[in-house]
C-alpha cells in the first residue's frame, strides 16, 4: 500500500514554483502576488489562510491579507474585491469560504475578476472547465490531479467514484476525472446524499474520492481491494485529550481502509497540502496570463 504523501508531492510543485519566481526576480520582474480576504475569525479558515500566506512566502510570492469583521456589510466586501480587481499589482484573489450567512457567496464569487479568480469558482471559469478550455482549476481538484500525477497513478479507463457534489470539490473533480486530460479519462459516478446503494457503487470504484465532509464515513466494507482512495475531508472533531481540544479527521476511516488500498491519501498530510499547491500554481498562471508579457 502506497501512502500518497502530500508533503512530498507539494514540495515538488513548490520547488518548481520557487525556481520560476527566482528566474522572474533575476530578470527584474516582480513576483506573483496573491491577495486573500478573510471575513470573521472562524478557526479553521484562519488556519487555512495562514497556511496559504506561509506557502506564498516559501515560493517567493508576494501575499496580502485583507481582514474584515464578521459583521461586515456585503457592500464593503464587494468594494474590497473591486479594489483588488483594479490593482495591477495583484495577480490572484481568493475570498476564504464559508462566509457569514448575511453575505451572498454567489455574489462574492461573481464579483471577482475571472482573470484573477485563482480559486476557479467564477461561473465563467467553471464553464470553461466543463468545456475543456484552459482555465483555473479549483484548487482542491487541481491538487488531487497533481498528486495523482506525482505518484504516477494511472486513471485512464478506470471507474472513479466521487462522493459529494460541492462546487468546490466534488462536482469539478467529477468533471476533471471524466475529461480527456492526463489524469482523467475515467468513467465517473458522482454520488451524493440522495444516492441509492452507495456502498455497492463505492465497491465498484477503482478510484474513490471522498469529499462529503463527514468524518470517517468511508469504511472498509465500501472499498474494493486494490482501490486508490483520495480523502478530501478535513473535519475538526472535539477531543479533550488532544492539545488543541480537537483532532482533524478525514472522510475515510484510514486505519481500517488503508490495508485494502493500493494507494491512499492520509489526513492530515494529504490532499490539504496539495490544495495549496494548486492555488499557488493558479497564481503563477494568473501572473503569466496577466502581466508577464
Ligand atoms: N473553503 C474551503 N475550501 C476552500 C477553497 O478552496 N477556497 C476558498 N476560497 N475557500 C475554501
Amino acid at each position: 500500500m502506497l501512502v500518497l504523501d502530500g508533503k512530498i508531492a507539494a514540495a515538488s510543485v513548490k520547488e518548481d514554483l520557487l525556481s520560476q519566481t527566482d528566474a522572474l526576480l533575476k530578470a527584474g520582474k516582480p513576483a506573483p502576488h496573491l491577495a486573500a480576504i478573510l471575513v470573521g475569525n472562524n478557526g479553521a479558515s484562519e488556519t487555512y489562510v495562514a497556511s496559504k500566506v506561509k506557502n506564498c512566502e516559501e515560493t517567493g510570492f508576494q501575499s496580502s491579507l485583507v481582514r474584515l469583521d464578521e459583521n461586515v456589510e456585503e457592500a464593503v466586501l464587494l468594494a474590497a474585491i473591486e479594489k483588488l480587481n483594479n490593482d495591477p499589482g495583484v495577480d490572484g484573489i481568493l475570498v476564504q469560504l464559508p462566509l457569514p450567512k448575511h453575505i451572498s457567496e454567489q455574489k462574492v464569487i461573481e464579483a471577482i475578476n475571472p482573470a484573477k479568480d485563482v480559486d476557479g469558482f467564477h461561473p465563467s471559469n467553471i464553464g470553461k472547465l466543463v468545456q475543456g478550455l484552459p482555465t483555473f482549476i479549483p484548487a482542491t481538484p487541481y491538487g488531487i490531479l497533481l498528486m495523482l500525477e506525482h505518484f504516477k497513478i494511472d486513471t485512464k479507463g478506470k471507474h472513479a467514484v466521487v462522493i459529494g457534489r460541492s462546487n468546490i470539490v466534488g462536482r469539478p473533480m467529477s468533471i476533471l476525472l471524466s475529461s480527456n486530460i492526463a489524469q482523467g479519462n475515467c468513467t465517473v459516478t458522482l454520488c451524493h446524499s440522495h444516492t441509492h446503494n452507495l456502498k455497492e457503487i463505492c465497491l465498484q470504484a477503482d478510484i474513490l474520492v471522498a469529499a462529503l465532509g463527514k468524518p470517517e464515513f468511508v469504511l472498509p466494507e465500501m472499498v474494493k481491494e486494490g482501490a486508490v482512495v483520495v480523502d478530501v475531508g478535513i473535519t475538526r472533531v472535539t477531543d479533550p485529550t488532544a492539545k488543541k481540544g480537537f483532532r482533524i479527521k478525514g472522510d475515510v476511516q484510514y486505519h481500517s481502509v488503508a490495508p485494502k488500498c493500493s494507494a491512499i491519501t492520509p489526513v492530515p498530510g494529504g490532499v490539504g497540502l496539495m490544495t495549496i499547491a494548486g492555488l499557488l500554481k493558479n497564481t503563477m498562471l494568473a501572473y503569466r496570463n496577466n502581466r508577464d508579457n
